[in-house]
């Protein structure tokens, strides 16, 4: 069997059997998260257990913990940079809620649907300066470097996405620079700090990293899939708000360059007008054109270079739970 056969075939990865893995590690993972979030400002407290405790399936944190294993061991710095990891993604959801206006994550009302965007923007700069306090504790530059080098891409991403917004002929590279941005380099970060922590070669760390990073573009190209394929249910967050945003997504970008000239036209006026009115008629030119099958391929080959990156890691239980999970990124549901 050839290793993208692996990454398409029919075997349903089992994502809590995964979970079960690194569960020990990861308990002390929220117990540290637990124990930074508190603070005399009420609010903070308020949101920040809102979010936090509502859930979320802590992948950046597994990532990092199942790398550190396959590795050797996972040490204390280790499960700090889980926590540090987790808080930086929280702290982009709470911002990513504001700009596209989004008022259901994880199940329940988004934390600016609660408590307004003002509490939200700020709540997310508490979460992110808790993190680099947190950082900062491991007393290691290389890790200082490797994390503000990635909180400043993730920035880059977002604030390049926000111009491409209500942009019809954004292209498919530069929608890829936008998601290898704001979200691939978080899941690199992660894979690259096992590494590093580790003690491993530059050679090791690169690929480890390099696997981050190919899942974490898996990952995005599934998510911007689901936005117009999945259930509200299933996903813990409402369809169609990309649209509502005019985000010129992958499904978007190849249905307009694949549909006939009048579908073209209704995706360009509903990217232009950014919103979410011509869901249903957008919705059938994605699956006419067969958009979301080709983002689904674009997300099969991306978890296929990340599996072919872990070849510097030793057979292991935890290889395998990494190479599950580049599929899982391609097959979830939400
Ligand atoms: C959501 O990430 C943001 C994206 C990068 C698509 P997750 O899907 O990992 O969110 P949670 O933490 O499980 O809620
Ligand atoms: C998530 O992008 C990227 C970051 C949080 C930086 P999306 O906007 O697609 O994420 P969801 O769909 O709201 O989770
Ligand atoms: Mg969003
Ligand atoms: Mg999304």
């Amino acid at each position: 069997m050839t290793t993208q056969a692996a990454v398409n075939d029919s075997e349903s990865i089992d994502f809590d059997a995964i979970k079960n893995l690194t569960s020990e590690e990861a308990k002390a993972v929220d117990q540290l998260i637990i124990n930074e979030l508190s603070s005399d400002v009420i609010l903070i407290n308020q949101m920040s257990h809102y979010i936090i405790g509502s859930g979320g399936k802590r992948l950046r944190p597994m990532l990092l913990l199942l790398t550190a294993k396959a590795l050797g061991k996972v040490s204390d710095d280790h499960l700090v940079l889980a926590a540090v990891i987790e808080f930086i993604h929280t702290a982009t959801l709470l911002h990513d809620d504001v700009v596209d206006e989004s008022d259901l994550r994880r199940g329940k009302d988004s934390a600016n649907a609660v408590w307004g965007n003002a509490a939200s923007v700020l709540v997310g700069d508490y979460l992110y300066s808790s993190a680099f306090e947190m950082m900062v504790r491991t007393n290691n530059m290389r890790v200082m470097e490797i994390l503000s080098t990635t909180t400043t891409a993730i920035a880059e991403g977002e604030v390049l996405q926000l111009l491409n917004c209500n942009n019809p002929d954004t292209t498919e590279q530069k929608y890829l620079e936008v998601i290898a941005r704001k979200t691939a380099i978080l899941f690199s970060a992660a894979t690259r700090l096992a590494a590093v922590l580790a003690g491993s070669d530059k050679v090791a760390e690169d690929s480890l990293a390099l696997y981050g990073q190919q899942l974490g573009v898996a990952f995005q190209l599934i998510d911007d899939a689901l936005d117009y394929k999945s259930t509200t249910e299933d996903l813990g967050k409402n369809l169609g708000d990309d649209l509502a945003e005019g985000k010129p997504t992958l499904p978007l970008i190849y249905a307009i360059s694949h549909g006939t000239e009048s579908q073209a036209k209704v995706i360009v006026d509903a990217i232009t007008q950014g919103s979410r009115d011509a869901f249903n008629e957008v919705y059938d030119i994605v699956i006419s054109t067969k958009a979301i099958e080709y983002t689904e391929k674009c997300a099969e080959d991306a978890a296929q270079k990340a599996i072919a990156a872990l070849d510097c890691l030793p057979k292991s239980e935890s290889k395998d739970a990494l190479i599950a999970l580049a599929k899982f990124s391609v097959q979830r549901d939400h």
